[in-house]
């Protein structure tokens, strides 16, 4: 007999099968929750975005365009780079798994830092390949770590800057010296989700790096800082070399029509992304001076989440808080049992995320 399927796919945990908001609410009796988990912007979509949706919805009979040429075009403006260097994709979720299916066969081997975004290794895995893990130092990437990990096997190395779950940071002098040290046939994913909440100086910046590093693939998404998370639409940059690579593997209308209108005009939507980092800024030191004020250990951010070390763990703190109608994130999938990871949401949001945890310790 043929097995159904092989070891890496065996060894993965299924994503925590998720309940509706609704479906949650109906069951545990309560209205108004509220979600904090999934680092979403609190503030809805981007209302640019939303029109140009309506105003395309009207076309849903026809293909989108599977060259998603406006969209990177309008990205190729401005980020000053030729089309031909840039990719769509399904959420940057979909570029992950495309970067790892038109680079990497079985019996070859990753390297990330770890606790990290958890995608990574499920897609790494479910290929059929190794995926070896430096542990963080102090919550922040430790690139010797990674480095002490790669093996002659080593086909891409995962970088997530700024870091999901940790929000720490590196710098440019940090990764350009990682990337001038590791051998040059190693495809280093570069993932940026949350690059434009960043507000510390001199932190790496994919778009910088590229010309250093010609095997760079720079992830970028439109579902934290332009609301679009239910929208499915990420982009890439890499060298022409690889992103031709990737157009010959990605179906061809990964980037629906919908999706494309709606990034071009969140790109427009200046006010919309000065508001987003305005609530950020403020929610985090309002968040801040709160579990100081409770004597809370927590890790700064770099970003529009972090993380906060509770007592009784992650999982318990998780469930005493979904009673109450705040969903927030445990951290033991992460291996930090001892935290929780919370978004910024709006001001009222904040404040009963405060008053609820102070009840439920
Ligand atoms: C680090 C990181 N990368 C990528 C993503 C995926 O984003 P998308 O919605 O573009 O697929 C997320 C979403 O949570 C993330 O945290």
């Amino acid at each position: 007999m043929k097995s159904l399927t092989h070891q890496g796919v065996e060894e993965l945990i299924p994503y925590p099968p998720g309940k509706p908001i609704e479906e949650l609410e109906r069951e545990l009796g309560i209205k108004n929750s509220i979600k904090l988990a999934s680092n979403e912007n609190p503030l809805g979509p981007s209302p640019m975005a939303v029109r140009a949706i309506m105003d395309r919805v009207h076309g849903l009979h026809r293909y989108p365009d599977g060259s998603g040429y406006y969209l990177k075009e309008r990205l190729g403006r401005e980020f000053g780079l030729p089309i031909e260097q840039i990719i769509l994709g399904n959420g940057s979720n979909e570029l992950i798994e495309l970067i790892v299916r038109t680079c990497l066969t079985s019996g070859e081997h990753v390297v990330q830092a770890f606790p990290t975004f958890l995608v990574y290794e499920k897609v790494v895995k479910s290929a059929g390949a190794m995926m070896s893990s430096a542990p963080l130092s102090d919550f922040r990437i430790d690139l010797n770590a990674v480095y002490e990990k790669i093996n002659p096997k080593t086909k891409i190395i995962f970088i997530n800057n700024p870091n999901n779950p940790t929000g720490s940071v590196l710098k440019k002098d940090q990764l350009l010296g990682f990337l001038r040290r590791i051998p040059t046939d190693i495809v280093v994913v570069l993932d940026e989700a949350y690059i434009e909440f960043v507000t510390e100086e001199d932190v790496a910046q994919g778009l910088d790096l590229m010309k250093e590093y010609p095997l760079l693939f720079v992830l970028r998404t439109f579902s934290k800082l332009y609301g679009l998370a239910g929208l499915r639409i990420g982009y890439g940059f890499a060298s022409e070399r690889l992103i031709d690579y990737m157009n010959r593997v990605r179906q061809p209308f990964n980037a629906n029509s919908l999706a494309q209108a709606g990034a071009i005009a969140a790109l427009d939507d200046r006010q919309f992304v000065a508001r987003t980092l305005k609530l950020v800024q403020e929610g985090l030191r309002f968040l801040y001076a709160g579990l100081d004020e409770m004597g809370l250990p927590f890790v700064r951010t770099q970003t529009n989440f972090f993380l906060i070390k509770v007592p009784h763990g992650g999982k318990e703190i998780y469930n005493r808080m979904l009673k109450q109608g705040v969903i927030i994130r445990s951290m033991d999938s992460y291996g930090l049992p001892e935290f929780i990871r919370i978004n910024v949401g709006l001001p009222e949001e904040n404040e009963r995320f405060i008053r609820t945890l102070k009840k439920v310790l």
